[in-house]
């Protein structure tokens, strides 16, 4: 067993993918964190089989089903969607399906409470900490993936669901890795770990397996360094120990994905991953459907796979669906972006409340953010102006593409011409790629057609980072304003379809109590307690230097962040 598990995460390996991304980090410590992730993989590997046994005797189910009739249980994260997203987004339906004042999304029809959303080390949080609190219902640093301020780890509340018997799932728009979807199946002191992340979720950490079906974006971790599109930093082929040793079916495009036939034909435990890593933005995806399954495809597909599943046990299922993409449409302060994302979202929520009307076992809708990004605000004073009380939602419908599609396109159109090699040439091309800028971006992509000389020549100077200027030019048409790239701290909304015990998130709300009520839900409170027990029984406690690493990360987590994406 030992000599099967070492290759797969050796210190060197993962050192190398968080070099990378952290250069600055230093990189003993660094070495040391990697320790530490391996640990909490392999250094219970000996022990693990005879801890087992013992531990399914300490664990008796029947403790724990005897009071729980069988019951479901559907999560739903809105990454970085603050409460002027939904003020933005319910404008913008009434103004482009012609829609009276009265007319709202489903969300505003459910609203439950908002949550105050702190981590334990800052007033801003991340999807980090953010949804260690909804995965362990406990405060903990930026960057932690299910691991708290000392540095242990937490039971999550999908592992202590998995060991009753629930049937579980995880769907996201951006990588399966990603922060929310890993703390509720793996735990790493940084969230940049995906490499670890996604080995843990297939079943290689100390629990062994504690999700059944998984679909997504986020392929590139989960296949080696030497394949094309591989982004992991050793050479474990992650989908092929899924297949061969856990057993997992796997996906990797839309036609495996329609092979599902909306859930009927999936057989878990199931991985399905659509991207290399994000999905695109719905704006862009709309445009690619024979490519990548929208968000709320892929969640009728999994509330259809587990209600099937769990058709004759005991217990049902506990599936988390995030919107995750509204948080990167914030980062890129793309609102014409952020309006379809959180469409959508709102499309999705519809959708589970209609699985729920017609299902015949007990299931609760929570649905919350993490936290908001952007401080975006549904007005701007032009500088130099005065203000007007008004937004224009009629920009974001010109819109058809996000500005990091149009961005991209910039760059590697710029790239082609030779834009970027030769000072001089730069210069003398400049007038015609002002224009292609206008003709083949500004005007049909971001539905602008009065571009000003000031903002093509911006684009043309940036044509490597142009992002923040196609970005500032829809927003300000919108009258869209934004106060940052990154968090705020503002408190988020919750939604619930309502329902046993939903009265403990009613009003505003710490996000743990948010947290807490999901395994008070899933009866699983104290079997959450034995998995920490475990958890801290069977791995190492890290070294004090890769302990300080994972909180100064916290400080530049935020520019890695809004990088990476
Ligand atoms: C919205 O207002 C119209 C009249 O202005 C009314 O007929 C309709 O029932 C209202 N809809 C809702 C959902 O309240
Ligand atoms: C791939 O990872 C292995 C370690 O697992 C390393 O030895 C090798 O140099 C890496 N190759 C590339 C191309 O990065
Ligand atoms: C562009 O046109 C829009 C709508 O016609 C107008 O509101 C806006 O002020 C114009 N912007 C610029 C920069 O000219
Ligand atoms: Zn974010």
């Amino acid at each position: 067993m030992p000599s099967e598990r070492h290759p797969l995460l050796s210190n060197r390996g993962e050192s190398a993918e968080i070099a990378q991304q952290k250069a600055a980090l230093r990189s003993s410590r660094i070495r040391e964190i990697a320790f530490f992730a391996w640990g909490l993989l392999a250094t219970a590997a000996f022990i693990v089989a005879a801890v087992w046994i013992q531990h399914d005797a300490q664990t008796d189910h029947g403790n724990h089903d005897k009071v729980a009739p069988k019951r479901n249980l559907v999560f739903m994260v809105s990454d970085g969607m603050g409460p002027a997203s939904l003020s933005l987004t319910r404008s913008y339906r009434q103004y482009i399906n012609d829609l009276p004042e009265n007319d709202t999304l489903v969300l505003d029809q459910h609203f439950w409470g908002t949550s105050r959303t702190r981590s334990s080390n800052s007033l801003v949080t991340d999807s980090a900490a953010g949804a260690t609190a909804f995965s362990c219902g406990l405060k903990s640093y930026n960057g932690a993936i299910s691991i708290l301020p000392d540095f242990e780890p937490c039971g999550s509340v999908m592992e202590a669901a998995k060991r009753v018997g629930y049937t579980t799932g995880l769907v996201v728009t951006t990588d399966i890795t990603d922060a929310t979807p890993a703390t509720f199946v793996s735990h790493v002191l940084r969230r940049e770990m995906q490499d670890s992340i996604a080995l843990q979720e297939i079943g290689e950490g100390v629990l062994g397996r504690s999700v059944d079906l998984m679909l997504g974006g986020g392929r590139c971790h989960f296949l080696p360094n030497s394949t094309e599109g591989g982004c992991r930093a050793d050479e474990v082929d992650v989908t092929r120990l899924a297949r061969e040793k856990h057993g997992w079916g796997y996906t990797d495009d839309r036609h495996g994905f329609d092979a599902l036939d909306g859930g009927n034909k999936v057989k878990l435990p199931f991985l399905g991953l659509f991207a290399e890593r994000d999905v695109p933005f719905e704006i862009d995806r709309q445009k690619q459907n024979d490519v990548y399954p929208s968000l709320s495809e892929m969640a009728t597909t999994a509330l259809r796979a587990l209600e099937k599943a769990t058709k004759d046990t005991d217990k049902g299922f506990f599936l988390m669906i995030e919107g995750s993409r509204i948080d990167h449409a914030g980062h890129f302060n793309d609102p014409a972006a952020q309006v379809r994302e959180v469409l959508e979202y709102d499309k999705t929520f519809k959708a589970v409340l209609d699985f729920i009307a017609n299902s015949k076992t007990e299931t609760v809708l929570v649905a919350t953010s993490d936290h908001e990004t952007g401080g975006l605000a549904t007005a701007i004073q032009e500088p130099g102006h005065l203000p007007v009380y008004n937004w224009y939602p009629r920009a974001l419908a010109n819109a058809a593409s996000s500005t990091e599609y149009l961005a991209s396109k910039l760059r590697s159109y710029a790239a082609s011409i030779g834009h970027f090699n030769n000072p001089k040439e730069r210069r003398k091309s400049k007038a015609s790629l002002k224009k292609w800028i206008n003709e083949e971006l500004v005007v049909p992509g971001l539905g602008i057609s009065n571009a000003s000389d000031e903002e093509l020549e911006a684009l043309a100077d940036n044509a490597e980072a142009s992002l923040e200027i196609f970005s500032a030019m829809i927003s300000l048409r919108a009258h869209v304003g934004w106060s940052t790239h990154g968090h705020t701290a503002v408190d988020v909304n919750i939604y619930s379809s309502g329902g046993p015990g939903t009265q403990a998130i009613r009003g505003n709300v710490e996000n743990t109590d948010v947290g807490k009520f999901l395994r008070h839900y899933l009866d699983v409170d104290d079997v959450v307690e034995d998995i920490t027990k475990e958890l801290r029984e069977k791995t190492e406690k890290p070294g004090e230097g890769a302990m300080s690493m994972a909180l100064e990360g916290g400080s530049v987590v935020g520019s890695y962040h809004a990088q990476e994406i």
